[in-house]
């Protein structure tokens, strides 16, 4: 399928869509992104998506192109165009076009471009043996809780990661919390509660993040919002969080196997939880 992109102002093909190189996006990583899952045409928590970019956006002034309204219907005319079974929605908006400056001068019209693709799977082997990761110290900056997309700490981290041979990587904060992933929200089941870092400055605010804690609310699982490290007694299983993975079971950290080495009950019953919503989504006459 030859990919048709959403940029400021008219669908192109993906080839032909492009941006100013004095797009403040470019030159200075100024700006905020969104990737949104649909299953079988429907999207998944789109609402809270919009509202995350619009908070995005608000915390570093950029004023959205168009109300939220107008966005979600060019989100869904991008899916239309690129309608994948599985898709992943991309939706970046940087604060526009100016002669190279870090002093913002003028109120600019912001870039908004939208892009729809297959929704990358984990292999089998991921889900039924749970992933890998290392830890790293946290080299990022101090607004973590905005989606930004200046990702350059998240791309060395994934690509050190990589290079040891693991799926991830987890940043611990200077007393060795695990914070989150490069591009996921970590989770800790410590006798028997999911354990998370809360929502602060250091975290971004998944919705992933958020749907696991829904969904281990209703199967009964008690909830810790607090700092958390790998040493701690009664760690019995690791997992992590996104609209990419879903909840993926990690099973072996840095050279510390967690527990048995395989992924845990409560991982595996939150995906299967999750992976049933997908699902249902499916479904005809739902809507999102
Ligand atoms: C740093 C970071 N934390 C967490 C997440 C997970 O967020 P979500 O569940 O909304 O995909 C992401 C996703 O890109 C991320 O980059």
């Amino acid at each position: 399928m030859t990919l048709t992109a959403w940029v400021n102002g008219e669908f192109l093909p993906l080839a032909d869509a492009t941006v100013h190189i004095e797009d403040r996006g470019f030159q200075f990583a100024d700006g905020v992104y969104e990737v949104i899952a649909c299953f079988g045409g429907t999207f998944l928590d789109l609402q809270a998506h919009l509202h995350r970019l619009e908070q995005s956006c608000q915390a570093i002034a950029i004023e959205l192109p168009c109300c939220l309204a107008e966005l979600e219907q060019l989100i869904r005319q991008t899916y239309q165009r690129n309608p994948y079974d599985d898709a992943m929605l991309y939706v970046q908006i940087t604060r526009g076009v100016a002669p190279r400056s870090h002093l913002i001068k003028a109120k600019l019209q912001p870039t908004m471009v939208i892009t729809s693709r297959a929704l990358p799977m984990p292999s089998d082997e991921q889900i039924t043996q749970g992933v890998t990761a290392i830890t790293l110290s946290d080299i990022r900056w101090k607004r973590c809780d905005i989606k930004s997309i200046a990702l350059l700490a998240s791309v060395l981290g994934k690509q050190e990661a990589t290079r040891q041979g693991a799926d991830e990587a987890f940043w611990l904060d200077d007393v060795g919390h695990v914070l989150e992933g490069c591009a996921t929200n970590c989770f800790a089941v410590i006798d028997g509660a999911l354990v998370t870092h809360p929502l602060d400055q250091q975290v971004l605010g998944g919705i992933t993040r958020d749907m696991a804690l829904r969904l281990a609310a209703e199967q009964g699982i008690a909830i810790e919002q607090r700092p958390w490290h790998l040493h701690e007694a009664g760690l019995s299983e690791c997992m992590m969080s996104s609209t990419t993975n879903a909840i993926m079971p990690v099973c072996k950290i840095n050279d510390q196997i967690i527990a048995t080495g395989k992924p845990g009950a409560v991982s595996i019953l939150l995906r299967q939880q999750m992976l049933k919503t997908f699902e249902a989504l499916k479904q005809p006459n739902e809507t999102n």
